[in-house]
């Protein structure tokens, strides 16, 4: 049997009728559609789950009523989607075999013309999304956009995209088969030849009508041939703005910001399962050294204006012959990580109210959670010995993790590079890592972007009081985050670094 298109409602939507108007509510929106004809009603109660097959939902209301009953049913299918309220599947042998869940969220303009929008004129469709599939010009080709991707939920395969605005459910595996087939740019019947060799069962429309699944989903590109014969892209990557995002960073930044996810966002303390993380990193027992402890109300007293030193605030990547000192190190540990106050606080959790502990530093962070951790890898520092070390922030001494070992030297020689120096030349590395379980126990989709705004904080923290004290401060880009777990014999997963930032004595110039 060839799958065909069914409609539905999305998970808890309703339908419910009162004085000629109909109301359908889901979870984000809801939509008053008036005035409504009774052959219209009928088909919307047929769109409870599993829902109806689209083309006998059309034949119906043609039956029942006129072509403009059709039009304007189109006309309300089309709103329903752009709210999230309806699904779409490919169902053959009375199961589904894929079904599109928009997000429970309204649709932004520009990304409607992907999503099947009616055209103004005729509140019909546009023709290749009406349900129909793809338009049949034979050279007209298809490719699964870069972006779309597939993973496992539970028992599920999900098909996700940074450009759509919902995810696809695969329930039949020998859809895969197709979308491996779309790896090229391939024409309807190339798709359908493919299918035919590599998915056995699958009915000759069944590609059709998943492609109209992908397309609806903003999954495929499509490439028409121009005036010389030779193709190009017809769709979305038409935008050149795509152009600028790598694969990775879009997914990211869709999913973890609102708009193009269902997920839940912000503070739902999703680990409240298991025992909040501490707030400070427990000590291990090991060399450490006692650091300098600066007065800090002499040095607001004796500290340039913030405006003087944020106007000579500049990143330095030449040193002064003499290294800094440990009592400089000490003194810059304390103006920007050393810990400020510490307290317990109830937090209201869907598993209970659980007590947290609290450790407050110099610079702000997401939730007072204070995840990041300071390492530093001294080359040359005039008191410690060359190596690894971990700052407690608490008792404010550095605790020796290695010594010069290869992966540290390797860390050194790294950053050395991203600096454009010599690494005979490098003084003190600062390297910033991030105990994520402290943070993902209470965010969700945000976390490890709360991480990376925590190390620009930092960063800037570290350029105020270095530039305040005459040191030399650079921040990098980029450091190697395996490279440090093997240095420091973190578990990459527990622990690993998310910012790198260098520190040296400064050639000249003393702020006053
Ligand atoms: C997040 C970030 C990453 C940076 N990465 C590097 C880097 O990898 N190498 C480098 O030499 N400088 C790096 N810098 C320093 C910038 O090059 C520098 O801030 C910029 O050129 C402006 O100069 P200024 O800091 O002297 O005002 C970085 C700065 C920031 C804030």
């Amino acid at each position: 049997m060839v799958a065909s298109l069914w409609l539905s409602w999305q998970d808890q939507v309703s339908l419910s009728a009162s004085g000629g108007e109909a109301i359908v509510t889901g979870p984000d929106a809801r939509i008053v559609l008036k005035p409504l004809a009774p052959e219209i009603f009928a088909a919307m109660q047929r769109l409870a789950p599993p829902g109806a097959d689209e083309e006998q939902l059309a034949e119906s209301i043609l039956a029942a009523g006129t072509v403009d009953s059709l039009a304007r049913w189109y006309y309300h299918v089309d709103q329903l989607r752009q709210r999230g309220l309806i699904c779409r599947s490919l169902h053959a042998d009375g199961r589904p075999l894929a079904t599109l869940f928009p997000f429970c969220r309204a649709v932004p303009q520009s990304s409607r013309a992907a999503l099947g929008s009616t055209s103004p004129e005729t509140n019909r469709p546009a023709a290749t999304d009406a349900g129909r599939g793809p338009c049949e010009t034979a050279s007209r080709r298809y490719v699964l956009s870069r972006f779309a991707y597939v993973r496992r939920e539970q028992d599920e395969l999900v098909l996700e995209s940074p450009l759509a605005h919902a995810r696809v459910i695969v329930h039949d595996a020998r859809l895969m088969a197709l979308l491996g087939a779309l790896a090229a740019p391939k024409t309807l019947t190339e798709l359908t030849q493919c299918a035919d060799g590599l998915a056995p069962g699958l009915a000759r429309g069944d590609s059709r009508a998943f492609l109209t699944l992908l397309r609806e989903a903003n999954m495929i590109d499509q490439f028409a041939p121009d005036a010389s014969g030779s193709s190009r892209e017809a769709n979305s990557p038409a935008d050149p703005a795509l152009e600028s995002w790598e694969f990775h960073d879009l997914l990211f930044h869709s999913r973890s910001r609102r708009g193009r996810s269902d997920n839940p966002f912000g503070g739902t303390f999703r680990m409240a399962h298991r025992p909040p993380p501490p707030a400070l990193k427990a000590i291990v027992e090991q060399e450490s050294y006692e650091l300098y402890r600066p007065d800090i109300r002499q040095l607001e007293q004796a500290d340039p204006p913030l405006a003087h030193v944020q106007e000579r605030r500049r990143s330095l990547r030449q040193y002064a012959a003499q290294p800094l000192t440990a009592r400089q190190l000490g003194e810059f540990l304390y103006r920007v990580a050393r810990v400020k106050a510490q307290w317990q606080a109830q937090s209201p959790t869907a598993a209970g109210t659980q007590l947290m502990e609290f450790a407050s530093r110099p610079y702000p962070a997401g939730g007072g959670l204070y995840e990041l951790e300071f390492n530093v890898a001294i080359k040359a520092c005039q008191g410690l010995a060359p190596g690894l070390y971990h700052y407690d922030p608490r008792r404010h001494c550095l605790e020796r993790l290695a010594e010069m070992t290869r992966p540290v030297e390797l860390l050194l020689d790294d950053a050395a590079a991203s600096a454009g120096i010599a690494g005979e030349s490098l003084q003190v590395l600062v390297i910033l890592t991030a105990r994520f379980e402290r943070i993902a126990w209470k965010y969700e989709s945000i976390a490890y972007a709360l991480t990376l705004k925590h190390v620009g904080v930092v960063y800037q923290t570290m350029y105020l009081a270095a530039t305040a004290m005459n040191l030399a401060p650079c921040a990098l880009g980029c450091g190697d985050s395996d490279l440090f777990a093997r240095a420091a014999r973190t578990n990459y997963y527990v622990e690993s670094s998310v910012g790198e930032f260098l520190l040296g004595s400064r050639v000249s110039e003393v702020l006053t």
